[in-house]
């Protein structure tokens, strides 16, 4: 019996020392202490074993079971170490290594147009509205004074996704928006995309961004919308610009003008920016049109309005001298990053 105890210790001491990992250690814990091990059954047959002889040979099962554990609890620390080992200097840093650049991008001039603009309007106390790009004909074009069979709502000039649903030609649309879900006093202005079916050339593009601007209150009169477009131009593009209006036609204004901007580059002596002008077209405006205020149950007896629209690529154009607008949406980066 002892023999066999002292086999049983020789052969779990050698498998706990060439257990490699924590699975084939606890192998061996289970096959020499589990509750059906090698030893524990020995324990168990003591009743077989001559009386004198019980209390030597528990003593001895004991002592083994006591150093197996013991032995088993350093083989687990070692096996630890060696794994966390072998971790470690699988990932090992080096911190020599050059870093992976981060390149830090630019805002894109369009972007930096309509944040420019914003910050003009909203110093002069307007709200910032906006509103879908899919929107009902009704808004893009009726309620804005401009009824079926108007040019404007031509198939050639206008992208339908049904007859009634279309993809907004222009950011008036928020005119009628605003005006219907505001009481007067309204004072804001509406930066967005919009959409015409135009081909792409070097100052054309079928999407492109407009921002629009419309005041609404009592007594709002034509002096109102000069007096605020000359402080935007002044505050925008140099103090010493000047500004002319011409008259012109919108549907939803009445009167209607475009207004021009003395060149900023040459200062208005004539230069290939304002193609030898002097001055630059930037942007459309009037008086919001009666109609349209009564389309939007606002009463145009009681107030009047005055509204604006130009489109953000022209002035980004003009102000940072791009020639092609195509450059605008191209994305490259060597052009981007000049901004
Ligand atoms: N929506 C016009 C366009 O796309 C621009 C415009 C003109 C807007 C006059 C206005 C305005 O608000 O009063 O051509």
């Amino acid at each position: 019996m002892k023999e066999e105890i002292a086999n049983i210790e020789k052969n779990a001491l050698e498998e706990i020392k060439n257990a490699k990992d924590a699975n084939s250690l606890n192998e061996a814990r289970v096959k020499y202490l589990g509750k059906k091990g090698e030893l524990t059954t020995i324990l168990r047959g003591m009743g077989t074993i001559a009386q004198e002889e019980r209390p030597k040979i528990g003593e001895m099962v004991n002592r083994v079971r006591d150093n197996l554990e013991e032995k088993i609890v350093e083989a687990e620390k070692n096996i630890k170490n060696k794994e966390l080992l072998e971790k470690l200097t699988k990932e090992k840093i080096d911190v020599t290594m050059p870093s992976k650049k981060q390149e830090l991008g630019s805002i894109h001039p369009i972007t930096k147009v309509i944040d420019e603009v914003k910050e003009i309007f909203i110093g002069l106390g307007y709200k910032i509205a906006e509103g879908p790009e899919i929107e009902f004909a009704e808004y893009n074009f009726d309620k804005l004074n401009t009824p079926a069979g108007h040019p404007a709502r031509d198939i050639q000039d206008t992208m339908y996704i049904t007859d009634d649903i279309l993809l907004r030609s222009q950011t008036s649309t928020m005119q009628a928006r605003v005006m219907e879900n505001t009481k007067p006093p309204i004072k804001i202005i509406c930066p967005g995309t919009v959409y015409r079916s135009d081909s792409v050339d070097a100052t054309h593009s079928p999407v492109f961004h407009q921002i629009e601007g419309l005041v609404v209150d009592r007594h709002i009169t034509m002096s109102d919308l000069k007096g605020t477009l000359k402080v935007f131009a002044q505050t925008y593009l140099g103090e010493d610009t000047k500004i002319r209006f011409r008259p012109h036609h919108f549907p939803f204004t009445e009167p209607s003008a475009e207004m021009d901007v003395s060149c900023f580059v040459c200062k208005g002596k004539g230069c290939n920016v304002c193609k030898g002008e002097g001055w630059i077209e930037i942007l459309g405006c009037g008086m919001v049109h009666p109609n349209v205020l009564e389309n939007c149950n606002i009463n145009s007896k009681e107030y009047t309005g005055f509204a604006f629209g130009f489109g953000v690529e022209r002035i980004a154009m003009a102000k940072h001298g791009i020639d092609d607008m195509r450059l605008l949406f191209e994305n490259d980066v060597r052009f981007l990053k000049q901004f």
